[in-house]
């Protein structure tokens, strides 16, 4: 069975194939996904799309994998409801990725870099991108010191021949690697992992502590150790299973342009910090399987370094909070927003912990406190909440210049303020909110015919 992408769509195929939207059509690379999805989006359907024939290349392309809440939940055997529990329960038994000889990712192996790249559908994704994009790929690349491999997503515009624009902006754990490299004047390593199993993705988007390794989160989330194998021109591991792997390294003192390109603030940037891959390597699959990320404000651009958040931040939340109920990233607010539902036992209580919040993540802009009685992933209740329950002048506080994403369109030299928006009622509250007859519901329903 086969422990990569292909094993997962074709399970999914199996188990939901109304999940699985299969064009045959010859299209070109360029933009045809991103219209598909979009469209699809607009009629709030979600499906896993695979475009077949890609006019001018060999290989198909599949985007959209995480699309859908429910299927990323499923991908942990789970609900959207219980996501962020079973999430806690698997991170708790990481689990050591195990080094294998002879790997499917490996099966045509190019040195050739320029050759390897001119086959592979690395496409144009919005009218203002500055050129072709890799949108899905994940970076792996080890600690300098500790050797620890760590996984994310970085955007990668292709530049021609061997060349790639990359931006760090996230100011995470490869942009530390590369700065600690950098300073000893020398490139830093990297594999750019596109197409695997899409609980390695999930692993990718999330944050561990610096010296744990996220293979080893990975593996807590399938169950099973990961199998890698060795590059075969740079000391980094990559997945076994994969479709496609570039190897490769970034550059030392090397900046240029770079972007723009459609990001999930659901703008075109330029913002980057504009450094330089290079690759050495195309190793893949004899027919491998093109991923593609639809990027921009996408459903799934969002979803996916999403989930694994807010289910990190709720666990984070709890050990001090135990009255938290829930935390939502809406995806209005593109990671700049994050409502947060909970049981106070003390006045002044949701204060504290939205302090909290915005200390766990950066990117958080305006953080909203609401009862327990509000479903915060319904946005129509949070701003009801709101109109009813907070008054401007006392119920909020902003904190001025602090680090954020450098993507805020709105941000001014890396920072912004922060606002925390307490729209608790009083624990001495007298309103009484309005319900409906039980038993008028019940006749409602046989005359609706809906029992
Ligand atoms: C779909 C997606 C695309 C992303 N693209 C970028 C990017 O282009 N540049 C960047 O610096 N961060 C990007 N990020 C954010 C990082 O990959 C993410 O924060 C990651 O968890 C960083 O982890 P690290 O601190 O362990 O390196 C992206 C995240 C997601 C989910």
């Amino acid at each position: 069975m086969d422990k990569g992408l292909r094993g997962y769509l074709e399970q999914l195929e199996r188990e939901k194939p109304e999940d699985l939207l299969v064009v045959d059509r010859e299209c070109p690379a360029d933009y045809t996904l991103t219209s598909l999805v979009g469209l699809l989006e607009e009629q709030n359907r979600y499906p896993v799309v695979m475009q077949q024939k890609v006019a001018g290349y060999d290989l198909p392309m599949v985007a959209n994998l995480f699309g859908d809440r429910s299927r990323v939940a499923a991908m942990l055997g789970t609900t959207p409801e219980r996501f962020a529990h079973e999430w806690q329960q698997r991170i708790g038994g990481l689990k050591s990725p195990r080094t294998v000889q002879q790997a499917a990712v490996q099966e045509m192996v190019d040195t050739d870099a320029v050759r390897g790249l001119g086959g592979l559908p690395v496409s144009r994704h919005f009218r203002q991108d500055a050129g072709p994009y890799i949108a899905s790929g994940i970076v792996v690349a080890r600690d300098p010191d500790t050797g620890v491999h760590n996984l994310s997503f970085h955007r990668m515009q292709y530049k021609g021949q061997d060349r790639f624009g990359i931006s760090l902006h996230s100011r995470g754990h490869l942009w530390d690697y590369y700065a600690r490299a950098e300073k000893r004047g020398v490139a830093l390593p990297i594999a750019v992992v596109i197409g695997c199993h899409p609980l390695i993705y999930l692993a990718a988007g999330s944050k561990m502590a610096m010296e744990q390794d996220e293979y080893a989160l990975a593996g807590a989330l399938m169950g099973t150790p990961v199998d890698l194998v060795r590059c075969v021109t740079r000391d980094v591991l990559v997945p076994a299973w994969g479709e496609i792997v570039l190897e490769g390294e970034i550059l030392p003192e090397i900046r240029e342009d770079e972007g723009p390109f459609g990001e999930y603030t659901g703008y075109a940037t330029d913002r980057s910090t504009r450094n330089v891959v290079q690759i050495t390597a195309v190793t893949r699959r004899r027919e491998a399987l093109y991923m593609d990320l639809i990027p921009g404000y996408s459903s799934e651009h969002l979803l996916l370094g999403r989930m694994a958040k807010e289910a990190e931040v709720v666990s984070r939340m709890k050990e001090k909070f135990p009255g938290i109920r829930a935390i939502n990233f809406p995806r209005s607010g593109t990671h700049f927003h994050a409502y947060m539902s909970m049981k106070k036992v003390a006045e002044g209580q949701p204060r504290q912990a939205l302090m909290l919040l915005l200390g766990l993540d950066m990117y958080l802009k305006w953080v909203v406190a609401v009862d327990d009685d509000i479903d915060v992933f319904n946005e129509e209740e949070v701003l009801w909440a709101l109109a009813t329950r907070m008054q401007p002048d006392t119920g909020q506080f902003v904190v001025p210049a602090v680090m954020c994403n450098l993507l805020d369109p709105s941000s001014r030299d890396g920072m912004s303020a922060k606002m925390a928006t307490d729209a608790t009622k009083p624990l001495d509250w007298s309103m009484v909110r309005c319900t409906r007859d039980p038993q008028a519901d019940d006749l409602a329903r046989e005359i609706l015919g809906q029992i």
